[in-house]
């Protein structure tokens, strides 16, 4: 049994390469500054484009919300590395957050391993930047009943690269399965929390009881109207937002947390 009320609820904003120009950044922030406080049980974080870092430094009024961005590469020093982003970088540039391992990065846009992931991982960290590494099976993976399967291959080199430290606040394991990102086809609570619970368990073989103070928010077409039934599950510990993270709704998405403080 985990202690799910010890553990802050997460939520982050996947902004992917959206929106398309700085007047709508902006807008974007103001919309996050009108939102009232946020639960104080709830750490947000935001992470839009890397171009867009700065416009989001100044427009974003709140000290609530961190940054964090969508990559790094693998080698944390200036170098000669076209068109990457270095943890330097990242630093200098005041964001605390890396999304890495996102499926659209493993499968779609450029093929990353899980072994180069688990790189990235020990960098990103290492540098003192704090992590949301991302898993998940694609839809045939779930069909054949292979889905912890999967999901462990590719947490493995991330656990690896785990200082033990990290577990309690800056590694957070987004589930993530392929076939809910980006199509409206949102896992059941129930088909979440089971996946959580199982990650978890594993998650205790590697890692003791730190595996109870690790965070393991879920992610794939979450929304205002499904977030609330998902944060009552006793694994779920908050969500990574795509889609809904550049709406309004993303604010209630946030205030599920205080739904969890209740249970
Ligand atoms: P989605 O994306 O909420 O649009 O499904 C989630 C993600 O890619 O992290």
């Amino acid at each position: 049994m985990s202690s799910s009320s010890a553990r802050k609820i997460f939520v982050g904003g996947n902004w992917k390469c959206n929106p398309s120009t700085k007047a709508a950044v902006s807008t974007l922030c103001e919309t996050l500054n009108g939102a009232p406080a946020f639960p104080g049980n709830c750490q947000v974080v935001v992470c839009p484009t890397a171009l867009h870092l700065g416009t989001v430094q100044d427009k974003l009024k709140r000290g609530d919300i961190e940054l964090g961005v969508q990559n790094v590469w693998k080698d944390a020093k200036a170098g000669a590395w076209t068109g990457e982003l270095t943890c330097d970088l990242v630093k200098d540039f005041g964001a605390k957050w890396v999304v890495l391992g996102h499926s659209e990065r493993r499968h779609t846009v450029s093929h990353e391993s899980s072994a180069l992931i688990g790189e990235k991982v020990a960098t990103t960290l290492a540098a003192g930047l704090s992590v949301i590494a991302c898993v998940g099976e694609q839809l045939a993976d779930r069909k054949a009943g292979t889905t912890m399967d999967i999901v462990v291959e590719q947490l493995a080199p991330i656990v690896a690269a785990t200082p033990a430290e990290a577990w309690s606040d800056r590694m957070v394991i987004a589930y993530e399965p392929v076939w809910a990102i980006g199509t409206g086809v949102v896992a059941t609570p129930e088909q979440a929390q089971e996946t959580h619970a199982n990650i978890r368990a594993w998650l205790r073989g590697k890692i003791g009881d730190k595996a109870d103070q690790a965070r393991i928010i879920y992610g794939g077409s979450v929304t205002a109207a499904n977030c609330s039934d998902l944060i009552k599950r006793e694994d779920i510990d908050g969500f990574l937002v795509g889609g809904a993270s550049l709406k309004p709704e993303f604010i209630n998405i946030v205030s599920s947390a205080t739904l969890k403080a209740k249970m």
